[in-house]
């Protein structure tokens, strides 16, 4: 990896559990110094995945607090690891992070905020919203989750948000229609919207359905949610008689930079674009996993972030390396 974060050592102070398979842990670091940080900040965390030291990112949930930074994890079935590893600490652990970073740009002068979460995408807007309600914005929250237990966070956005927060229970029959959201949005509204890839995909066809301006809907997602399942897949390199296999639970990104094959990254959420590299050559089937990518781009299957994205089948690429001749 060639950005530079800035990593130091932080005692996990407190777990607690918000609903079945999300926990939530404050991490203090050492310095005791939880600086006010950006609407939309990331942490990574250092985390062993089969004995091997990896990274995550999660996002920060709401805004600085003096007992420490808050992320929410959900325990994943498909997980690669990383949330099996943070499940199985205990308060007094010692793990490392990274300071916050934020990729996401908050314009604080629209006439009207629109926040958009499904299951644990909560996690972001929850500080978002504390910041816009600060602010005397108006602003609404649509919360789509398959439960009210499965929903964290409920009682601290309804106190916060009031009438202006309103969960989508699947199994109460309350669906959250997204067109309709968005045409009821006054002009110069945005929208943060952070859920899984097929909600992302609606929200962007309902948006431009609506005549509305792209740049108008900010989103993020988490990278273990992807249209296909996660299988091994095969990466062949332009020119080169190598074959890596990536295992299911590992990312196209390790895999290649453990080879030795050194692709640049920074974010890995699928946000940034940094990780992205050339497709020459499909056999199978892309699951671009990113939004970093439009739609377009991601129909035509020239480039792949490899942090997040996977595939079924075999994949050519180049990753741009080329050895002195
Ligand atoms: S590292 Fe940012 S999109 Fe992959």
């Amino acid at each position: 990896m060639r950005f530079q974060d800035n990593w130091s050592t932080a005692t996990l102070v407190s777990t607690r559990d918000l609903a079945p398979g999300i926990r939530e842990f404050i991490l203090r670091p050492d310095n005791h110094v939880c600086a006010p940080y950006a609407v939309g900040s990331h942490l990574k965390l250092s985390v062993l995945v089969g004995g091997q030291p990896d990274v995550r990112s999660y996002s920060l949930v709401g805004e600085a607090e003096p007992q420490g930074y808050r992320i929410a994890v959900r325990l994943a079935e498909d997980s690669r690891g990383g949330s099996r590893y943070l499940w199985s600490l205990q308060p007094g652990a010692r793990v490392d992070v990274t300071s916050p970073t934020s990729l996401l740009q908050v314009d604080w002068q629209r006439p009207q905020y629109c926040l958009v979460a499904g299951g644990i995408g909560i996690t972001p807007l929850l500080g978002a919203a504390q910041a816009l309600m600060r602010k005397g914005a108006d602003v609404s929250l649509h919360y789509a989750v398959r439960s009210r237990r499965d929903a964290a966070y409920v009682e601290e956005l309804s106190t916060l948000l009031g009438e202006r927060l309103t969960v989508y229970a699947a199994d109460e029959s309350r669906r959250l229609d997204l067109a309709q959201l968005f045409s009821g949005l006054s002009g110069g509204a945005t929208v943060l919207l952070c859920g899984p890839m097929r909600m992302l995909d609606a929200a962007r066809s309902a948006w431009s359905g609506c005549g509305r301006a792209p740049t108008d809907l900010s989103y993020e997602t988490f990278g273990s949610s992807g249209r296909l399942a996660a299988e091994p897949f095969k990466v062949r390199l332009r020119g080169s008689r190598e074959e890596i296999i990536v295992p299911r639970d590992r990312s196209m990104l390790d895999v290649l930079n453990a080879a030795g094959h050194e692709v640049m990254a920074d974010c890995r959420r699928g946000e940034c674009g940094v990780c992205a590299i050339d497709v020459v050559e499909v056999e199978g089937e892309i699951d671009h996993r990113d939004v970093f990518f439009s739609a377009e781009q991601k129909h035509e299957n020239r480039k792949l972030c490899t942090c997040v994205s996977r595939a079924h089948g075999v994949v050519t690429v180049d990753t741009l390396e080329r050895t002195d001749a």
